[in-house]
């Protein structure tokens, strides 16, 4: 099939790690392995331990994954102990300054900053592909009017599928192209009508005049009787959330979306399981408990000390959501590039958040005390985000789905590169047993 139009071949760069002379050595019984180091582009080392098993009988034990590098990727790199946060080579800082939520998307998942005519043909296609099949505006019907809308995004993401069977397995490049464009074009259309229903209002069209975040905009707020105007503040600190959301390399959904796809399960079924793992609190549904936080706060009156003193507490199992990540432990970059927005966004639009003052206040509070300054715990991206989408008029249960439009673009880009690596393997970790030995079968009258 011919390409639709001038799209680089997505995905082709290749990748290297540099061959080096070190070597881990490892003891087992005695007996003594050498095992290859690998560097990568920026640095980093790691012991290759694929032959592990086979040669020694082993497997190495690493809950949760802190030391495991489950692939090599050439499209995001962070360095947590620096604050470091760059997809393809660029520094967040910027693209969240000068780029735009497609273009910084079509970075991740092709590797280059599209030239002039690269962009026009991508946006091109965006717009083409922004509706959704006439029979799909029906199933939003199925779902109960209190329906989490995660719940309805990733049902909907894989019923995109079943519409859509010809893009499946895009296994040619203008398949591919194709296939993320309406991806990340339905996404919104989806969105935005998984919130119209949850209001109980007509889904509104997509327009084609308007670009990506305007047109969701529009999609949210505007009614048939009542066209919305969105603020370019408004636009602006919306198209920095997408941005810094839009890869952050092998975080919990994305690894998802890599494990599900690399037992060629499809890439809709793949960016579908990518939506559940976002879904809860401790990944992508931090934005939305940041919010119930401060909330609280205010509500119940505490002040930002004793709230902290509670954290701080080992019997309260409180935890400062927006607060610690697993790979920075420093300031998240992005939570910088955030604080900044918000307040610069609620200035312009006369808004006087109290939300923003106690935030500000449990930041201040909680980076001079010992406890986080001795587990390295800084905020996040979620710390200011929600503070933002809330201004802007968007309810708590749809944060989740924003982080999901703008992570898209990275899931779709880890699910290409995954499917142009040669030694593609199904993902299978291993385990360590620690359950009953063998024993016999016994019939039920003889159990006790
Ligand atoms: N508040 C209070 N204590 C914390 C927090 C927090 N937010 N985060 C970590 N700790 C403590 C934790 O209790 C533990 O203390 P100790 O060593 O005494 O037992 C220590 O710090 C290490 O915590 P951990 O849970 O082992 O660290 P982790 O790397 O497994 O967890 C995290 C990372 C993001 C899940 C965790 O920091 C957390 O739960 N934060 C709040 C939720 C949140 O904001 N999530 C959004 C993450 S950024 C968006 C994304 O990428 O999804």
């Amino acid at each position: 099939m011919k390409r639709p139009g001038p799209l680089p071949e997505a995905g082709t760069k290749t990748m290297s790690t540099e061959a080096t002379n070190d070597r881990a050595v490892l003891t087992i019984g005695g007996k003594t392995y050498e095992l290859p180091v690998k560097i990568g582009t920026e640095g980093e080392m790691a012991i290759d331990i694929t032959s592990l098993r086979s040669t020694t009988g082993a497997i190495t034990l690493d809950d949760g994954y802190g030391n495991t590098g489950s692939c090599e990727s050439a499209i995001t790199f962070i360095d947590g102990d620096q604050g470091i946060l760059r997809y393809r080579g660029y520094p967040i800082e910027q693209l969240a300054e000068q780029s735009t939520f497609v273009e910084s998307s079509y970075l991740l998942i092709f590797g280059e900053l599209p030239t002039g005519p690269q962009l026009a043909e991508f946006r091109r296609l965006l717009c083409e592909h922004e509706f959704i099949h006439e029979d799909m505006r029906h199933q939003f019907e199925g779902f109960p009017p209190n329906a989490h809308p995660m719940a309805i995004l990733s049902a909907m993401i894989n019923a995109l599928g079943a519409y859509e069977p010809d893009l499946l397995e895009p296994e040619d490049d203008s398949r591919f192209i194709d296939a993320a464009a309406r991806l990340m074009s339905k996404i919104r259309t989806v969105a935005a009508a998984s919130y119209k229903k949850s209001l109980g209002q007509p889904m509104i069209y997509p327009r084609y005049d308007l670009q990506y975040v305007p047109n969701f905009l529009h999609m949210m707020f505007s009614k048939p009787n009542h066209p919305h105007q969105p603020l370019p503040e408004v636009v602006s600190a919306l198209r920095q959330i997408l941005i810094l959301h839009a890869d952050h390399e092998q975080n919990c959904s994305t690894s998802t979306v890599r494990m599900v796809g690399s037992s060629q399960a499809n890439l809709y079924a793949s960016v579908a399981s990518g939506v559940c793992a976002l879904w809860g609190p401790l990944h992508g549904g931090a934005n939305q408990a940041v919010i119930d936080m401060l909330d609280q706060i205010i509500a119940s009156g505490e002040t930002p000390e004793a709230f902290i003193a509670r954290v701080k507490d080992r019997n309260s199992k409180i935890r400062l959501m927006g607060f610690g990540h697993r790979v920075y432990k420093n300031y998240d970059p992005r939570a910088k590039i955030l604080k900044v927005a918000c307040d610069r966004m609620l200035n312009k639009l006369g808004i006087h958040d109290r939300m923003l003052d106690v935030a500000m206040k449990l930041e201040e509070v909680a980076l001079k005390d010992s406890y986080f300054i001795d587990r390295k715990l800084y905020p996040n991206v979620d710390f200011y985000s929600g503070i933002i989408m809330k201004a802007i008029g968007i309810p708590t249960d749809m944060f989740p789905v924003m982080f999901a439009i703008g992570r898209l673009p990275g899931w779709i880009a880890h699910w290409r590169e995954a499917h142009l690596q040669p030694s593609q393997k199904i993902h299978r970790p291993r385990q360590l047993y620690i359950g009953a030995r063998m024993r016999d079968y016994q019939p039920i009258d003889r159990r006790r």
